[in-house]
């Protein structure tokens, strides 16, 4: 098991350390910069079923969920067509409404998921358009889709979902281009930009990555916290979601993830000077939004630790700690700022003395109800 860890103590730092490489494997092939080109075979086959969609609904569990709430901003974006995400265990039993021409997007690491798995069988049989973005070649619901674009990001071990999930938001990220850019929903010069931009995130990652040992000292500094709080607008409002998904998988602390704009509904009950709130607040059309909202936060003695970019004064100003993330546009910064997320996550984890690849109660893959 060593061997299989590559040198790493953990799966799950292995596949975090992986993602330049998963990420190139599943751009591979896929994005031509030079040609500003883009081929999914599994789009460019029913190119018109995606640009003629009145609606694109994306169906999953879990972390795959959450790379469907952020798909959802991205095509929402380029593509102008409007998007539901669902959870698939409510999707499956709630009757839901299904157009003819609507198209499913089933997002799946493993592809054995069983409400997931259930929930296109039944989207299928009312005449939808089922596409699959999948890890695991051959699983079931790669096989149940009518097409699909499988994530190559290799097997993932650990439990706690890290590569799969950034080469889903690439894949779906890739989609989004392509189907904006036959729907000519976006510009040339913004296709090329974005183009450009996503065959930079792998190097990106490999920089997150090299300054670990800044993140880990972070770590160190919260891993007995009680409670954590997750904040992003935006593309980082999932990221925010994701990361308080992936500490409480693994460090067992109560966590809690929002839209920074809806602290004041609630979750601002939770801080005093004990409670961590991790700000992901890189330089988007949200920023000076954020500033107050650390403000806030700073203004009832919390504790915050902020994930931004290398140029970023005023938020550092403000806040306890900062991670660093390349800059990149706010459509695709969810590829950077989930990394540190990750990797805080882990080392929180194991500073607690948890089984970080195996925790407890939780299955890799929920193949029952
Ligand atoms: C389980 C795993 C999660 C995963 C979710 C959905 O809960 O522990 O890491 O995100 O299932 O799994 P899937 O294989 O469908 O992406």
């Amino acid at each position: 098991a060593q061997i299989e860890k590559g040198g790493f103590d953990h799966f799950m730092l292995k596949e975090i350390f992986d993602q330049p490489a998963s990420l190139t494997d599943c751009l591979r092939g896929r994005l031509d910069v030079s040609n500003l080109t883009l081929t999914l075979a599994g789009v460019d086959q029913h190119l018109s079923v995606f640009t003629q969609a009145k609606r694109i609904i994306m169906v999953a569990c879990g972390t795959s969920w959450h790379a469907g709430l952020i798909a959802e901003y991205m095509i929402e974006t380029i593509c102008r067509i409007p998007v539901e995400v669902e959870y698939a265990s409510e999707f499956r039993y709630r009757d839901p409404i299904i157009h003819p021409g609507d198209v499913i997007i089933a997002i799946s690491q493993s592809g054995e998921t069983a409400d997931t798995l259930v929930a296109i069988e039944r989207a299928k049989e009312q005449g939808a358009f089922i596409f699959g973005v999948v890890n695991a070649v051959g699983s079931s619901i790669a096989r149940l889709s009518h097409a699909g674009a499988y994530t190559h990001a290799g097997p993932e071990i650990g439990v706690a979902s890290t590569k799969a999930f950034t080469a889903q938001l690439t894949v779906l990220a890739m989609m989004a281009l392509k189907i904006g850019k036959a729907k000519q929903s976006i510009s040339e010069e913004a296709y090329k930009h974005y183009l450009t931009e996503l065959s930079q995130i792998p190097e990106k990652v490999q920089v997150i990555l090299s300054g670990h040992e800044s993140i880990r000292e972070v770590a160190q500094v919260y891993a007995e916290a009680n409670n954590f709080l997750f904040l992003g607008r935006g593309y980082n409002f999932p990221v925010a979601l994701e990361a308080a998904l992936k500490l409480k998988e693994v460090s067992y602390i109560p966590c809690s993830g929002y839209p920074s704009g809806e602290v004041k509904h609630g979750p601002i009950a939770l801080v005093d000077e004990t409670l961590p709130t991790m700000f992901i607040a890189t330089k988007d059309k949200y920023y000076d939004k954020i500033v107050s909202n650390i403000q806030e936060i700073k203004a009832r003695k919390g504790k915050v630790i902020a994930i931004v970019n290398p140029d970023d004064s005023a938020i550092r100003g403000v806040s306890d700690h900062v991670m660093e993330v390349p800059e990149t546009d706010e459509l695709l910064a969810p590829l950077l700022t989930v990394i540190p997320t990750q990797l805080m996550s882990y080392y929180i984890g194991v500073l607690r003395g948890l089984d970080v690849d195996k925790p407890r109660n939780l299955a890799k893959s929920v193949t029952v109800e």
